[in-house]
C-alpha cells in the first residue's frame, strides 16, 4: 500500500463524514442499527483519528476523555477489504501514542467478544463478565500506559 498516513480530526469535518460512513457501515449496518443523535453528539467532544490512504479512509478510532487519567478507545472500524493486514493494530497504537503524549495513564474499551483476540494481542486485559452492547457480547478491557 501507497501512500498511508494516520492522522486526527475534528467532527464536524470532511475527514469525520468519511469516518462515520465507514463506522456506520463496519459497525452498525451488520446489525441493522443506526446511530443515534445521543451518540453523534458524543463525537463532537472527542478525538477522531483516521488511517488514510491519500485521501480515503481505511481505518477509524475514536478517544474519549474519562476519569482518572483514562480514556476510552471506541468505535474502532477496519474497511472490510483491509481487515486482517496490520492496519487496525497500527491505528489502535497510534492512539494510545496521542493517549499517552497528552498525560493519560490508562486506555480502556468495551471490546465486542470477536475482537477480544485483536485487543490482547496489543497487550489488553479483559477486567469484567461478559456484558451486552448493540446487542452483542462484550468485556471490558483495559492496558497502563506506562
Ligand atoms: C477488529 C478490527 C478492528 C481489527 O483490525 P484489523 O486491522 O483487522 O486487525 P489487525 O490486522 O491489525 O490485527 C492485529 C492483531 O490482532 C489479531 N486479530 C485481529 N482480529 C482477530 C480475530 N478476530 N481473531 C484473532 N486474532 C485477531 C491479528 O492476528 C493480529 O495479531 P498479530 O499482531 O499478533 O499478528 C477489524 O477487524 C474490524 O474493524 N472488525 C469489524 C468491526 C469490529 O469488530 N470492531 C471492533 C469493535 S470492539
Amino acid at each position: 500500500m501507497l501512500n498511508i498516513t494516520i492522522r486526527n480530526f475534528v467532527c464536524p469535518s470532511l475527514d469525520y463524514t468519511q469516518a462515520l460512513q465507514l463506522r456506520h457501515r463496519i459497525l452498525r449496518v451488520p446489525l441493522g442499527l443506526e446511530f443515534t443523535a445521543e451518540e453523534l453528539e458524543k463525537d463532537k467532544h472527542d478525538i477522531h483519528l483516521g488511517l488514510f490512504e491519500g485521501k480515503r479512509i481505511l481505518a477509524c478510532i475514536t478517544l474519549t476523555r474519562c476519569e482518572n487519567n483514562s480514556m476510552k478507545m471506541r468505535q474502532v472500524a477496519v474497511e472490510d477489504a483491509e481487515q486482517g493486514k496490520g492496519l487496525g493494530k497500527k491505528l489502535s497504537q497510534a492512539g494510545e501514542k496521542y493517549a499517552l503524549e497528552n498525560g493519560f495513564e490508562m486506555i480502556f474499551c468495551n471490546a465486542r467478544k470477536t475482537a477480544v483476540p485483536f485487543y490482547e494481542s496489543m497487550g489488553y486485559k479483559i477486567v469484567s463478565n461478559e456484558f451486552t452492547e448493540v446487542n452483542l457480547p462484550h468485556y471490558r478491557m483495559e492496558k497502563k500506559l506506562h
